[in-house]
């Protein structure tokens, strides 16, 4: 059985919302640990009703765990996975660093449930961007084989964590009173500006944050022949990350048909009425698990193209929502066994 839990990174931005998730789910478990750096350890939480003292990470966190989930800085996860594995847990991890991994499935449970079978020890949840966007694409590609995508991003500052938040909130107060702030995440001031960089500089002129999207769509689907046009972009809003998404498919899908497909997905809910002026937006999409579809229309330079507006909380299926869901499908696929 599935049922002692390790929560590593548990006091980030991501770690807060997979313990409200465990809980909102009521997610069965006998033990449950909490881990952090050494920053944190020794700071208490609540969880389900009973205190918890949070613990430093180290190579002897996870004997008898057997599911952790894992949010925290690339480095550390590179770390912390194979003493988890070793000591025969599974570990579900939200950084960047095991995703293209050969031997690591890359899971959105919408999507790719049956990749979880494959998996040696570490399951992967992509990039935040990424998941919205495939949860999208999935229908259309069922009904039409997607060739291309050309995506545009419009991320939230919780994207980049705590402190994320921090440089929109307190850079905002900032520069009101017209004082200086020292941006702790970004490279810019984020505050009444757009930063079209997320990421480092990869290839070609694409962002680290935009190969992503590319690879991670085309592990996901399986199919390296999709192609993937992204720009990524922080944009000054707390939570929710916006995508325009454009799709070029083998053969044509109307608007009403693409409503329609997206209407039947499980996990995606279509406001769409432009007279009415309705359609998603961060403020209304934020603590929700879904992705929220509008503006479905064709694209009129593109003969088999179609073009919406996605938006979805990054924190919650962008991360936390999907590494639970990842978890949720082990503990079924061991009960069906
Ligand atoms: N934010 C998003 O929308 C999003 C979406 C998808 C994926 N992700 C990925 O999820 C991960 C976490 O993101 P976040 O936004 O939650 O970041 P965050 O708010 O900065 O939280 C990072 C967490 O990791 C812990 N941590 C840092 N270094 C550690 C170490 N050496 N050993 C043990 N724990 C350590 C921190 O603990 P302390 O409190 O001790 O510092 C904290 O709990 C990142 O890899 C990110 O790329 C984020």
């Amino acid at each position: 059985m599935y049922e002692n839990l390790a929560i590593v990174g548990a006091t980030g931005a991501v770690g807060r919302l997979i313990r409200q998730l465990l809980e909102e789910r009521k997610f069965p478990y006998k033990t449950i640990k909490f881990l952090a750096s050494k920053r944190s350890a020794g700071t208490e939480l609540t969880f389900n009703g009973a205190t918890h003292t949070v613990e430093e990470l180290t190579p002897d966190s996870f004997e008898g765990i057997d599911i952790a989930i894992g949010s925290t800085p690339d480095e550390a996860a590179a770390e912390f996975a194979p003493w988890a594995v070793k000591a025969g847990c599974i570990v579900i991890d939200e950084s960047g660093y095991w995703r293209m991994k050969e031997d690591v499935p890359l899971v959105v449970p919408e999507v790719n449930p049956e990749a979880i079978e494959n998996h040696k020890g570490i399951i992967s949840s992509p990039n935040c961007s990424t998941t919205q966007m495939v949860v999208a694409m999935k229908p259309l590609h069922d009904a039409g084989k997607i060739k291309r995508v050309i995506v545009s991003t419009y991320q939230a500052t919780s994207g980049a964590g705590v402190v994320g938040e921090e440089d929109l909130i307190e850079g905002a107060k900032a520069v009101l009173k017209g004082e200086a702030y020292e941006n702790k995440a970004f490279s810019h001031q984020i505050a009444f500006n757009l930063i079209p960089q997320i990421g480092s500089e990869k290839y070609e002129g694409y962002t680290s944050e935009e190969m992503k999207m590319v690879h991670e769509t085309q592990k996901i689907f399986g199919d390296d022949s999709i192609k993937v046009c992204p720009t990524c972009v922080r944009v000054p809003v707390t939570n929710c990350h916006s995508e325009t998404i454009m799709v070029e498919t083998e053969r044509p899908i109307s608007p009403a048909e693409a409503r329609e497909l997206f209407e039947k997905t499980d996990g995606i809910t279509v406001i769409d009425n432009l007279g009415a002026g309705e359609y998603p937006m961060p403020k209304d999409c934020t603590n929700k698990n879904d992705v929220f579809i509008g503006r479905i229309r064709k694209d009129l330079s593109c003969e088999n193209g179609l073009t919406f507006w996605c938006v979805s909380d990054n924190l919650r299926k962008g991360a936390a929502t999907n590494a639970v869901q990842i978890a949720e499908l082990l503990v079924r696929s061991q009960a069906a066994v």
